[in-house]
């Protein structure tokens, strides 16, 4: 007899196919969703196999080992890269009246921004560590796995049916301009200043699997661990401690509670409203 242990029985079907699609698309293409929060990671799933006419599950499995194509469907419905700018403006509120005043003692500084979807928060951020005289001495990171919204991030252009909307969240914000001021506008579009887009480096890096790469005095990251279980949320918040420098700061925003998390002990309470924190 096998002293090998049996997978538990009976499990719903759907979870089955789930399991074996995440694990034929970390196999195949070394994307690792097998930690995200299951019920809404499932959620994305069905939409994916429905947006590709795949009538379950477990039909997306075939594509995904034989169709290397199919992995930008995939990571479209996956990855969620949703962002606006100045999201939640309140955050960048707290940034500007209680984060950048400590960031001013440095002579250089460098700032992760980690999940930046098609770049319109870090370019928000831009916008707010020039009005504060901070530009010149930045060099920021924005980061994420999608490489479709990371080219959209890099070229810096954007649809102008938001700048409504752009411009109330970046009033709300504090904004000390007018936010024309930071772009160009052409037809539909606006595109963001080349001062802002050269202090960016915009780069593939995925937190479930890659590592460190620089020393930071802030990380930003919002709206990102709210998709992974607390095992991936322990292990992010590792990454993020190692990269900040002593007492660096760490801003996770409005949505997340990581209250549960162990490794949450890393970091001491600085705005427990907008989840703005401090490295121990
Ligand atoms: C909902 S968007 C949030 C964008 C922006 N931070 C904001 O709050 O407006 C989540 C982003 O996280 C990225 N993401 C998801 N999993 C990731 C991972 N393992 N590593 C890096 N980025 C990831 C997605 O591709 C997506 O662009």
């Amino acid at each position: 007899m096998s002293d090998e242990p049996c997978a538990p029985a009976g499990q719903p079907v759907d979870n089955i196919a789930l399991n074996l699609f995440l694990e034929a698309l970390f196999q195949r293409h070394g994307y690792d969703f097998r930690n995200y929060a299951k019920a809404s990671l499932k959620r994305r799933v069905q939409a994916l196999a429905e947006s590709t006419q795949r009538s379950s599950i477990a039909e997306l499995i075939a594509p995904t080992l034989n169709e290397p194509e199919f992995l930008t469907p995939i990571l479209q419905h996956l990855s969620l890269p949703v962002t606006e700018m100045f999201r939640d403006s309140s955050v960048f509120k707290s940034l500007r009246e209680q984060v950048i005043p400590y960031l001013k003692s440095y002579s250089r500084l460098q700032i992760w921004q980690a999940g930046c979807a098609s770049g319109e928060e870090v370019y928000s951020l831009a916008i707010l560590l020039e009005e504060e005289g901070l530009l010149d001495r930045v060099q920021i990171y924005a980061t994420d796995i999608n490489d479709t919204a990371l080219h959209q991030a890099e070229e810096g252009i954007f649809s102008a049916s938001r700048l409504e909307e752009y411009e109330r969240n970046y009033t709300q914000a504090g904004g000390t301009r007018a936010l024309s001021d930071y772009y160009v506008a052409t037809a539909g579009f606006f595109r963001i200043h080349e001062r802002l887009r050269k202090r960016i480096v915009f780069a593939h890096h995925n937190l479930v699997t890659d590592h460190v790469f620089c020393e930071t005095q802030l990380v930003l990251c919002r709206n990102v661990l709210i998709y992974f279980d607390s095992i991936l949320q322990g292990r992010t918040l590792h990454l993020f401690h190692n990269s900040l420098c002593r007492h660096g700061f760490l801003c996770l925003g409005t949505k997340e509670s990581l209250r549960s998390v162990e490794s949450a002990d890393l970091f001491t309470d600085f705005d427990s409203a907008n989840m703005i924190f401090r490295s121990k």
